[in-house]
């Protein structure tokens, strides 16, 4: 099994372009690759790095088919703070396709299943990309997410939903349940890309790279994968003990 790699960058905005030239060169070697996409704060500036290569001819997209990793449940596709209102604002660019879960599906459950379901007959991704949240998730894989969870309707922690209450307009307008991709499909991703940017995500970032892998610790199972990259500016990279380059 290879090492992770961990990579550490100066900053947000040198994290956005390093990451930006991972998807560049996998889409040179593949034009038709197929991605998952991460919602949050940390990768609004790649998905304008990217939008700007795109707009200057030096990256085309076209052929691309995204995956959203999860989406709120409950809700309509137009209440502001869904994952399918984020990346209508942020993810500006002519991909093929962009598939996102809808959150106001009637049977979810059956939904987010039919979703994954997609994704594998579309050849399962060749590069997934993704955030941390502050207790460790990916997408919306909770602590206590196993290693073979698939996915599924998941309850949300209260600092999952604190974190998007800005969003939502207050923090019990924020669904209380989500769709997510599980483990076992990220897992499944022939590449993984990590993101993570800030002070405030340098403890977790520790636990995950270097603490005991666990469910306790979701990201932690990113040390099972043979190809991992850990992208971190030097604020999220503060806490790790064994030297980042
Ligand atoms: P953030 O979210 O980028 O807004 O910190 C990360 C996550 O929860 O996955």
């Amino acid at each position: 099994m290879q090492e992770m790699q961990i990579r550490t960058v100066s900053d947000p905005p040198a994290l956005a372009c390093a990451a930006a030239d991972i998807i560049a060169e996998l889409v040179r070697a593949k034009p038709a690759a197929v991605l998952g996409l991460p919602t949050g704060n940390t990768p609004i500036a790649l998905y304008a790095e990217l939008a700007r290569r795109v707009e200057a001819r030096e990256l085309d997209v076209s052929r691309i088919v995204a995956f959203a990793i999860d989406e709120f449940a409950g809700v309509p596709r137009s209440e502001a703070g869904t994952n399918s209102r984020f990346y209508r604002a942020h993810v500006r660019l002519p991909l093929r396709a962009l598939h996102v879960p809808n959150p106001d599906a009637h049977e979810p459950e059956a939904h987010i299943g039919a979703f994954a379901d997609a994704l594998r007959r579309a050849g399962g991704f060749d590069l997934c990309v993704l955030g941390i949240g502050r207790n460790g998730h990916i997408a919306f894989n909770e602590p206590g997410s196993g290693r073979t969870s698939r996915a599924r309707v998941v309850a949300l922690t209260e600092s999952s939903r604190a974190a998007h209450a800005s969003a939502f307009g207050g923090i019990e307008r924020v669904p209380a349940r989500g769709l997510t991709l599980g483990i076992a499909e990220l897992m499944d991703s022939r590449a993984i890309l990590l993101l993570a940017t800030g002070a405030e995500k340098a403890s977790i970032v520790r636990e995950a790279i270097e603490g005991t892998v666990s469910a306790d610790v979701p990201a932690s199972w990113l040390q099972e994968h043979d190809n991992c990259t850990w992208l971190l500016d030097e604020a999220a990279a503060s806490g790790l003990r064994g030297g980042a380059d």
